[in-house]
């Protein structure tokens, strides 16, 4: 059973706080960090890596400031391994949009984490027309019979499964969207299903999948694993007034919604 801790922050007062840490970043970050020209963007960029090392450093021996960072050939963000060298390898994601931002870890497998806040929807229609496998534009069109928000809802939790699978596969938008396709079956919770997948090295069968629908249903969460034997989700949260509302969770899925104020010690490995 693979373990998948995603650490969730949000809320002005929260993403403020852990920005002002970014004394911690290495240089190529408070230089991508300076160049940002929207105060909000450099914000949400400097929490989400702060955040990243705190979590990181959660799960291993190195500081939250010791912890360095290259990509793969594909631009996947991935840690130097000589800084710490203990088996099996830490894997990570991050993901950021506005009010929140969240950073998945898992051990060995690759894990994708991706949020979308709501967007409109002429454009979301547009999107799957184009972009999409033509099983998940029929699902959205479906969606649009019980309303505007059913649709909106279908098409940006499909949108953000997709990217939570694209960039667990380290992929960027060299992955052509209608080659694999999510569906969502009705109930509580609602099931996730990759049914077609380009990745030879994993099945669409060992994917799990995750899907929460937070801040009233304004912005989706999906974080992608490829675990054949199954994978429990660990959601902590970090602050904000209200806790997010998980709507749908992925049916193969053991999802465990946790509180949590700030990033201690672990309170379980992964
Ligand atoms: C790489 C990509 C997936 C980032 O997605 P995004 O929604 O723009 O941004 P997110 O906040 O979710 O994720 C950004 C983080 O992903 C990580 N990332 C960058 N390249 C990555 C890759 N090849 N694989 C996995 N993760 C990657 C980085 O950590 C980055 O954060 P950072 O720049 O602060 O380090 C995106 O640029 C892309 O290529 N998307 C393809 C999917 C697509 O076309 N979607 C359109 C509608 S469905």
């Amino acid at each position: 059973m693979q373990k998948v801790t995603l650490h969730i922050a949000y809320g002005a007062g929260t993403l403020a706080e852990l920005a002002a840490g970014a004394a911690l970043l290495d240089a190529d970050e408070q230089a991508r960090a300076a160049r940002f020209r929207r105060e909000t963007d450099r914000m949400l960029y400097c929490a989400a890596h702060v955040l990243l090392r705190q979590a990181l450093s959660q799960q291993a021996e190195p500081a939250p400031a010791a912890w360095r960072f290259g990509q793969s050939p594909r631009g996947r963000p991935e840690y130097d391994a000589g800084i710490c060298p203990g088996s099996p390898r830490l894997r990570f994601n991050l993901t950021h949009t506005p009010g929140r931002v969240c950073c998945a870890l898992t051990r060995q497998l690759p894990v994708g984490v991706d949020a979308e806040c709501r967007r409109g929807l002429r454009d979301a229609r547009a999107l799957a027309q184009r972009f999409f496998a033509a099983d998940e534009a029929a699902a959205i069109a479906a969606a649009r019979l019980a309303g505007s928000a059913a649709e909106a809802l279908t098409f940006q939790s499909i949108w953000t499964l997709k990217e939570a699978y694209v960039k667990a596969l380290g992929l960027g938008l060299s992955m052509g969207l209608d080659r694999f396709a999510f569906r969502l079956t009705g109930g509580a919770p609602a099931q996730i299903r990759l049914h077609q997948g380009p990745d030879a090295a994993h099945p669409a069968a060992h994917w799990r999948c995750v899907l929460l629908h937070l801040d009233g249903g304004r912005c989706t969460l999906a974080a992608a694993v490829p675990a054949p034997k199954g994978a429990r989700f660990r959601v902590l949260l970090h602050g904000g007034d209200a806790a997010p509302e998980p709507m749908l969770a992925g049916a193969t899925a053991e999802t465990v919604l946790l509180p949590a104020q700030r990033i201690g010690p672990p309170s379980e490995g992964l």
